[in-house]
């Protein structure tokens, strides 16, 4: 889908998506095509109820004196409560109806469409955004679609008097293309997506100008990772690493590092995991996704910022050769584990990837993003990740990041207790804890790999990578979580 800006009035014969607030007067654009359709517009309005209220949407056919056989109303809620983020809601809330249909080209009509908040041109973008993030489809292995089945939309106009929207647009498009790198990330099936192709598809980041380097078995046998590479000795599969630099800051100065777990399938290993839903563990590598995909919008929007992604991608399979519970291994650390149960095993991956992120680079500041445990998601729900960290200064500045991107975090406890909980009998720590508070416990796991006087938050992501529902601006399937969190926090601190 092509999109551009436009200040003229659409093109006739498109479809139109014309946005309205709950309160104040109809917008320009609204009360022009009210006034082509002899007023003809508004009296369907009333008699279909529609209230302009957020998420709404009426979508009307044939209107008389309409130069356009379709319009789709959408609600934008009350005037004053217009925030960037409901711009891009209304965006994806507006196109979601088109979609379903064969329509070539829609026309956004925003003429006097923004508020004092949100100005003209930022609402327009965000709306063209937000349209851009609902399009996104995933049928590659789709091959008997039915012609109406397929995509049709090929052009988007948004119609803006703003001057300023295709330049603030600019931006987005490189956040969007990032999104939609995790979303086919963590929709590719694992017998396609497994450690070695990934680190394939990171290469490809060099054409923006991204250094990649890859790790193999032999390079972090030789470096002492052992508590990652046990992970995957139980795999056909290859285990890697995979450090992706975008240095478009200050010469010399540190950077930022995001680590990433990548588990390409989690079967639980000899821990097995029970085989209904199993299929949902082919998206065990959405922090590694949404690490792939930062780096490809950074680098797409050429951030002005030193920033390295790190992910840690491996198979959690149950084999002969697999790791058994109660084996102890050594990290790179130093430190020993003793595994009790091989299904926690992306704060393995993560514990090694993060020592060496710290050892090779001296970051400012680390974030980690991980589908880590199912209790995160009994606690938060779908609603927000979860954030540990006993940084303070870093969980205003990820959560200031949250409110303004639409990737929303939640502060969970990280305390003492929960580093007591892994003490073990035999080696340095243990794996596990006990049931209660178990993505605390995960978190202070993923701490004792962690530098004394390192800045760093680990932001636990197992109810945000998928979406098992349609969203304004996200349709089912791979969500793309925290591509748009980690570049505004980028933008906000360090550019
Ligand atoms: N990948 C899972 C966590 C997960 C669960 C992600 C549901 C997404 C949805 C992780 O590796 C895991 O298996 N965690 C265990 C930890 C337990 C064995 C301590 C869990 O949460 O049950
Ligand atoms: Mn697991
Ligand atoms: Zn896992």
């Amino acid at each position: 889908m092509k999109i551009a800006f436009s200040k003229a009035a659409a093109p006739s014969g498109v479809a139109l998506i014309v946005p309205a607030f709950e309160d104040g007067d109809p917008t320009d654009a609204h009360a022009a095509l009210n006034a082509a359709t002899s007023g003809a517009l508004a009296k369907a309005i009333k008699a279909a109820k529609f209230s302009g209220k957020k998420g709404q949407a009426l979508e009307l056919v044939g209107l008389h004196g309409a130069e356009s056989t379709r319009i789709v109303m959408v609600g934008a809620g009350k005037r004053a409560d217009l925030t960037a983020i409901e711009a891009e809601n209304v965006g994806g809330a507006g196109i979601a109806p088109i979609l379903r249909t064969q329509e070539k080209a829609a026309a956004f009509l925003l003429g006097g469409f923004s508020t004092d908040k949100v100005r003209a041109g930022e609402t327009a973008a965000r709306i063209a955004f937000g349209a851009r993030l609902r399009s996104y489809r995933f049928d590659k292995y789709r091959t008997k679609l039915e012609k109406d089945q397929k995509p049709a939309l090929e052009k988007l106009s948004i119609v803006t008097p703003a001057a300023d929207a295709k330049t603030k647009f600019a931006d987005l498009d490189k956040i969007a293309d990032g999104v939609f790198l995790t979303r086919d990330l963590v929709s590719e099936p694992p017998n396609v997506l497994y450690p070695a192709s990934f680190a394939t598809r990171c290469r490809a980041l060099e054409a923006l100008g991204v250094k990649v380097t890859v790790l193999g078995a032999k390079e972090m046998q030789k470096l002492g990772m052992g508590m990652l590479l046990g992970v995957g000795q139980g795999s056909a599969r290859e285990s890697k690493l995979v450090a992706m630099e975008w240095m478009g800051g200050k010469k010399g100065e540190a950077p930022v590092a995001f680590v990433g777990k990548g588990v390409c399938f989690d079967t639980g290993g000899i821990s097995l995991k029970p085989g209904p839903g199993m299929e949902d563990m082919k998206w065990d590598m959405g922090g590694a996704g949404a690490v792939a995909g930062a780096m490809a919008a950074l680098a797409g929007r050429k951030a002005k910022a030193n920033v390295v992604g790190v992910i840690g991608l491996v198979e959690n399979m149950p084999d002969g050769a697999a790791q058994r519970p109660s084996d102890i291994v050594k990290s790179m650390s130093g430190q020993t584990v003793e595994i009790l149960n091989t299904d926690a095993e992306g704060r393995l991956v993560l514990g090694d990837a993060i020592w060496w992120t710290q050892e090779k680079y001296k970051p400012k500041t680390v974030i980690d993003l991980a589908t880590l445990t199912g209790a995160i998601v009994i606690a938060l729900a779908h609603e927000y990740a979860g954030i540990f960290s006993q940084d303070d200064k870093l969980v205003a500045q990820i959560e200031d990041a949250a409110k303004s991107s639409g990737d929303p975090v939640w502060r969970m406890p990280l305390a003492k207790a929960h580093y007591d909980n892994i003490k073990s009998d035999v080696a340095d720590m243990k794996n596990i804890g006990p049931r209660e508070g178990g993505s605390s416990s995960a978190a202070a796991f993923i701490g004792r790999f962690v530098k004394d006087g390192q800045s760093w938050a680990h932001i636990d992501i197992a109810g945000m990578a998928w979406n098992a529902k349609d969203k304004p601006t996200c349709p089912k399937g791979g969500a793309g979580y925290g591509v748009r969190l980690l570049d505004q926090f980028i933008r906000a601190n360090y550019e």
